[in-house]
């Protein structure tokens, strides 16, 4: 008898394709930590944003990267991530971090910075007992954990999104972050070789997580 398994999941897609809203019941459903890389971006611009240091102004970028101390705290299965022991709040919802995310996400110093931290989750995931991670954003098969047990990229019509972001009550640019984020130099948001597709378009969440968790179950029996 060997101890039961550990497993990464990754889950990649476009703004709006669903990443979020899979993960966060697949952690619960399965005692995975759930960890929104998204919301390190967005907290990071937020941070910076406050700061007043333009993701133009490299110098000025790399002594406040520099300065950023991070660490995790729990909230139930989420990972949340703390920056000088401050976690983030509703603004990083905001339109004006929408608006710069992408900017300073293309920036290969801040991939840099969050590199080593999002990897540290799986350290964090063990610590506190859960069977794995389930982690979403835009590079997790393709460059953070190319070796996850199980790959996911999500797609949806560019229209059905902009409608689920609207049935939110939330203005988003996602078109223009979709663009920004596929057309990057380092960590571009592409299906890496190998991942399950999964087009939601036409599928109800329930179909979605259905799918992802019959893969995820076989991994674990
Ligand atoms: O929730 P939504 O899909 O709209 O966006 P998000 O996951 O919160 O990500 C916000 C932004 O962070 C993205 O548009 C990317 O620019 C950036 N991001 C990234 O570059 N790499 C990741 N692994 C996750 C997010
Ligand atoms: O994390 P990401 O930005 O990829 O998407 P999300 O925030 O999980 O999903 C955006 C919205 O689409 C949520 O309100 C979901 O309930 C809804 N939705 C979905 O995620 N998947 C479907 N198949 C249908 C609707």
């Amino acid at each position: 008898m060997g101890s039961s398994p550990f497993i990464i999941v990754a889950i990649d897609g476009g703004a709006a394709s669903g990443k979020s809203s899979s993960s966060k019941i697949l952690a619960e459903r399965f005692n995975l930590l759930h960890v929104d890389t998204g919301s390190f971006y967005r907290q990071i611009t937020s941070e910076l944003l406050r700061r007043g240091v333009p993701h133009t102004d490299l110098v000025a970028l790399n002594t406040a990267l520099a300065g950023l101390d991070f660490s995790t705290q729990l909230d139930g299965r989420s990972a949340r991530m703390l920056i000088g022991q401050k976690a983030a709040g509703d603004e990083i919802r905001d339109q004006r971090v929408n608006d710069h995310v992408s900017h300073y996400a293309a920036i290969p110093e801040v991939r840099h910075t969050l590199l080593a931290y999002q990897r540290g989750q799986v350290d964090v995931a063990r610590q506190h007992g859960f069977r794995g991670l389930v982690m979403e954003g835009r590079d997790i098969g393709s460059v953070i954990f190319p070796q996850a047990d199980l790959r996911f990229f999500m797609h949806a019509d560019p229209a059905e999104r902009a409608k689920r972001r609207a049935a939110e009550g939330r203005q988003d640019s996602i078109a223009e972050r979709d663009r920004l984020d596929s057309s990057r130099k380092t960590s571009p948001l592409v299906v890496p070789a190998g991942a399950i597709d999964i087009d939601s378009t036409h599928l109800t969440l329930d179909q979605v997580v259905g799918k992802m968790a019959a893969l995820i179950a076989s991994k674990l029996d």
